[in-house]
């Protein structure tokens, strides 16, 4: 199962309010959204679709061009005509054919990643090909704005969030995981920088959508919460 290649040059705008066949799951950093729908998207048989890879990914291309020193968009919107970035089933990303999933979370695209995600061009641009990526049926997408200004017909929209100390703990875990180690306090003042930045950006900021099911994972397991988000779909579904 692979996501269609798109361009960045995609034109044809996609009506929104026909994009209801869509789980929008969105949540600060650590909040377990990746990992319920990855497991969500597997057990629904659909694709999944990680936007904030997507935004890591601009990242780290604009980094490779020393681009990152923006005062505003002006000096990446000619950049941004040239990117082509596709996903697969597996989570890996690629930008202009090269994996570079291995990139995705160091620490210099971790520390650039909120502000160029606030910038406007670039927002707009993944927008026009996360749309185009759930015209092909079902998707499960995660990010910051999936219920609220993506995907605004979704019909299912959910919000998970947790303590931020959990939170810390989990994304420690990641990082220990991909043989990084970092101090959980470390990781803590990361997520809250981030949390703030990404709340407070003015274009299409980090926000529980209006309908949205908020759940706090905090004391949740993986598979509870993703077997709890897949009763919801399935039954209303059926
Ligand atoms: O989910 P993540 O930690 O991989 O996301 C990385 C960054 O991308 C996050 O700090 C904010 C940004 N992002 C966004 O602005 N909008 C999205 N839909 C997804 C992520």
């Amino acid at each position: 199962m692979t996501h269609p290649t798109a361009d960045l040059t995609i034109s044809e705008p996609v009506s929104i309010e026909t994009l209801r066949d869509v789980v929008a799951i969105d949540g600060p950093s650590g909040a377990g959204k990746s990992t319920v729908a990855r497991g969500l998207a597997r057990r629904l048989g659909c694709p999944y679709l990680d936007t904030g890879a997507m935004y890591r990914a601009v990242t780290w291309y604009l980094l490779q061009r020393d681009a990152c020193d923006f005062a505003d968009g002006s000096s990446v919107a000619p950049l941004l005509g040239a990117l082509d970035i596709a996903l697969d089933a597996e989570g890996r990303v690629t930008v202009s054919g090269r994996d570079v999933s291995s990139h995705l979370r160091s620490h210099e695209v971790e520390r650039r990643v909120s502000a160029v995600s606030a910038l406007s061009v670039v927002r707009k641009r993944m927008r026009e090909l996360q749309r185009a990526m759930a015209e092909h049926g079902l998707l499960v997408a995660e990010g910051r704005d999936m219920g609220s200004v993506v995907f605004p017909a979704a019909n299912w929209k959910f919000y998970l969030d947790a303590a931020p100390s959990e939170r810390a703990r989990r994304r420690q875990a990641d990082f220990l995981a991909q043989g990084r180690e970092v101090s959980q306090d470390d990781v803590l003042e990361e997520i809250l920088v981030r949390d703030r930045l990404d709340s407070t950006r003015p274009d299409a900021p980090l926000t529980c959508a209006e309908g949205a099911t908020r759940i706090d994972t905090t004391s949740m397991g993986v598979d509870e919460v993703i077997e709890h988000l897949a009763r919801i779909v399935e039954r209303e579904r059926t």
